[in-house]
C-alpha cells in the first residue's frame, strides 16, 4: 500500500527519517518513491494503519492515490479508489488542498470536489465528512485518501508541567517520542532509559505499547518516575543505579537523554569521560544490531566504538538549547 505523509516543517530531516524508523522497526518492507518540499511517499508492505498512530512528526497522513497534473485523471482515481471496500460504506467527502507554492488551494478544492461529485454517490459536507481527499500543489498535483488517526498527537497536554512530578530537565514529549521511534523498536519490544529523569521517554515509549524500564542515580527522580508512569496508567520497572554501570539488563534500545552540564552526579568527573563510561556501561548490554538512541550536547565528538554511527540530527530542545540526536547501531 502508498502511503502519503505531509512532513511537520518543524525540521528539515527528522520528520521523513521518523517515519523511516518506525517501518524498520514494525519489520515493514518499504521503498521511499518520492521526498520533496515536506511530501513523503512510501510504498510499504503492509495495509495495517497501526504504525501511522506513533508518528509524532507528520502534520497528514494518507493513502496515496495519484500523482498528476490533471485535475479530471485525479478525480477518476479518487472515485476508482473510494469504490473499493475500505470506503464504500461513507457516504459523504471534502477535498482539503494544501498548497506547497502560491497556488490557489480554494480553486482546486472546489473543481476537483465536483469532478468528484460528478461520477460518485457521495455528498460534499466540509465540516464532518466521511471520507476527507487531502491534496496537495506543487508543480505537480498529489492526492490522497486521508488517514484519521484519532488524534493521537496531543503531546502538548502530556508536557512536563501537567505531569504531578516535575522538573525543568525533561524534554518535549514529541521529541521524546521522535527519539524512541528512531530505535526501530516494534510495539511490545523493551526500551531502558538509564538516565530516566521523570520519565519522559518512558512515558512516551509506555503510551505506544512499548514494555519500559529504567533507572535514574538520583532516588527522587525514581520516585517521581514512577508518579508520573501510574498517571498514565503505565506499568515500569525504575530502578535506582548508576547508567555508568548497566548489567545484567535485557534491553531492545536504549534511549536516553543524559545530563548536559556538571550536576551533582558528575562533578567529578569530565563530561566527555562521563559519556564515554556510559558508551561502554551501554555496550556491555546492548546486543549486535540493536539501538542506541542518545542526545548530547553537539560540540562533543565522542569515537562511539562499539558502535556505527547511522545519523544524527541537530534539534532544539528549548529557545536556546540545541542538541544533537545520535542514532548509533551496536557493532
Ligand atoms: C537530562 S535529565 C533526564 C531527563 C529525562 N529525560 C526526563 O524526561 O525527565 C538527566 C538525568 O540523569 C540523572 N543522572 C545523572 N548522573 C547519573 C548517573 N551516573 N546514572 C544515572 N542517572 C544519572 C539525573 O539525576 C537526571 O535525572
Amino acid at each position: 500500500m502508498k502511503f502519503l505523509f505531509y512532513l511537520s516543517g518543524e525540521h528539515p530531516d527528522l520528520p521523513g527519517s521518523e517515519v523511516e524508523a518506525v517501518l524498520a522497526g514494525e519489520g515493514i518492507c518499504y521503498n521511499v518513491e518520492y521526498s520533496k518540499k515536506r511530501l513523503l511517499i512510501v510504498d510499504a508492505k503492509t495495509k495495517n494503519f497501526n504504525f501511522i498512530t506513533r508518528l509524532a512528526m507528520t502534520k497528514i497522513e494518507a493513502e496515496f492515490v495519484i500523482k498528476s497534473n490533471d485535475l479530471s485523471e485525479a478525480a477518476k482515481a479518487i472515485n476508482k479508489k473510494i469504490s473499493n471496500d475500505n470506503y464504500k460504506n461513507y457516504k459523504t467527502f471534502a477535498v482539503r488542498c494544501t498548497p506547497l507554492d502560491s497556488k490557489n488551494s480554494m480553486e482546486i478544492e472546489k473543481e476537483l470536489g465536483e469532478k468528484i461529485k460528478e461520477k460518485s454517490n457521495l455528498d460534499v459536507n466540509l465540516k464532518t465528512p466521511g471520507i476527507t481527499v487531502s491534496c496537495f500543489t506543487d508543480c505537480d498535483f498529489f492526492a490522497g485518501i486521508k488517514i484519521n488517526t484519532c488524534g493521537n498527537k496531543r503531546f502538548d497536554s502530556r508536557k512536563a508541567q501537567h505531569r504531578p512530578y516535575f522538573s525543568p530537565v525533561s524534554m518535549h514529549p514529541k521529541i521524546a517520542r521522535v527519539l524512541v521511534n528512531l530505535a526501530r523498536i516494534k510495539t511490545g519490544d523493551t526500551v531502558l532509559d538509564p538516565f530516566c529523569g521523570t520519565g519522559g521517554i518512558l512515558i512516551e515509549a509506555g503510551l505506544m505499547g512499548m514494555k519500559i524500564t529504567g533507572s535514574d542515580i538520583d532516588e527522587r527522580m525514581v520516585r517521581g518516575c514512577n508518579e508520573n508512569l501510574r498517571f498514565y496508567g503505565l506499568d515500569g520497572e525504575i530502578q535506582t543505579g548508576d547508567a555508568l554501570e548497566l548489567k545484567d539488563i535485557k534491553t531492545d534500545a536504549i534511549v536516553t537523554d543524559p545530563p548536559y552540564g556538571r550536576s551533582s552526579f558528575t562533578s567529578n568527573k569530565n563530561l566527555i569521560e562521563f559519556y564515554n563510561n556510559f558508551l561502554d556501561s551501554a555496550k556491555q548490554i546492548l546486543k549486535k544490531g540493536k539501538f542506541l538512541i542518545i542526545v548530547l550536547p553537539c560540540e562533543y565528538k565522542l569515537d562511539f566504538n562499539g558502535f556505527g554511527v547511522c545519523e544524527f540530527h541537530d534539534v532544539r530542545m528549548h529557545r536556546s538549547l540545541t542538541r544533537r540526536i545520535w542514532v548509533l547501531k551496536r557493532e
